[in-house]
């Protein structure tokens, strides 16, 4: 094992939530990291933040749509400029409805596949090439318990996408073994966000009642599960999903 290189990673969307809580990890950690992300502001806010790591170098903060797919390519060829390498990549941007199977329509099923599915498709495409040539790379597909168990709390649209990047996890991992690049789904359920702030009281605790380990989980604790799996030891463990649910579903 190489532990003197300087990994680096690309989180996408990683403003808020899971995905800014995974790049501050990693970028704990020692490595240099790209947060991607649609919102300018709030990326602005992270850089001031962070601003020690940018002004030495180890953080970048992009405004870029995952689902505009040349946009991305754009992306990951001027981070291989500027870095040389790109080590690990976590698709996380993501978005979901809760649009009914009747009112779902055509305009919404696309944006969500596009946002969701195909940009976990391309981005990987488009990173794969320098990981074959390092023959290491790491490569985390955030999915959801939406994909393996189609709770109707989310759109049927999701749920495919989800359960699609279940499907591409294991093609890129075949794919991808024999050059040292790992490739591994995880699979969150009810982790707090931003968002969940808004949820009623009365709504959170019913939604508490469903979790065995009886609380929901915190965004630091999916950044741990990842942090292993990109790490130099997770080398031997490709082609899986690691349910982070507090045993909501249990398989
Ligand atoms: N929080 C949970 O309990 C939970 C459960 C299951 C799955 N997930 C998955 O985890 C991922 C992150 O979820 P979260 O809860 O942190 O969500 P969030 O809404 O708080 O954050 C999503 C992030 O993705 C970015 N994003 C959305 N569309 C984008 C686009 N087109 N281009 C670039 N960036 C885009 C947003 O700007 C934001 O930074 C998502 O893929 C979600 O489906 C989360």
């Amino acid at each position: 094992m190489d532990n003197k290189v300087q990994r680096v990673a690309v989180v996408t969307g990683a403003s808020q939530g899971l995905g800014k809580a995974i790049a501050e990890k990693l970028l704990s950690e020692g490595k240099k990291v790209a947060f991607l992300s649609r919102s300018q502001k709030k990326l602005d806010l992270l850089r001031e933040q962070h601003l020690d790591k940018a002004s030495r170098d180890e953080a970048v903060f992009m405004a870029v749509d995952v689902s505009e797919h040349e946009a991305t390519k754009q992306a990951v060829h001027d981070i291989l400029s500027k870095w040389d390498r790109i080590d690990i990549l976590v698709n996380n941007a993501g978005i979901r409805t809760q649009t009914s199977i009747e009112d779902m329509t055509l305009e919404e099923w696309d944006q969500i596949m596009s946002t969701n599915l195909a940009s976990t498709f391309f981005v990987s495409q488009a990173v794969m090439h320098a990981m074959k040539e390092q023959k290491w790379g790491r490569i985390i597909n955030m999915s959801s318990i939406g994909g393996q168990d189609g709770p109707l709390t989310s759109s049927a649209a999701y749920c495919a996408s989800k359960a699609g990047q279940l499907a591409l996890t294991k093609v890129f991992a075949r794919s991808l073994a024999p050059y040292g690049i790992t490739v591994n789904a995880v699979s969150p359920a009810a982790v707090r966000t931003p968002e969940m702030d808004n949820v009623p009281t009365e709504k959170l605790e019913k939604m508490i009642q469903m979790i065995p380990i009886g609380r929901v989980g915190e965004a630091e604790e999916v950044a741990d599960l990842v942090s292993y799996l990109t790490s130099e030891n997770g080398g031997f463990v490709t082609g899986a999903t690691f349910d982070i649910n507090g045993g909501r579903l249990m398989r």
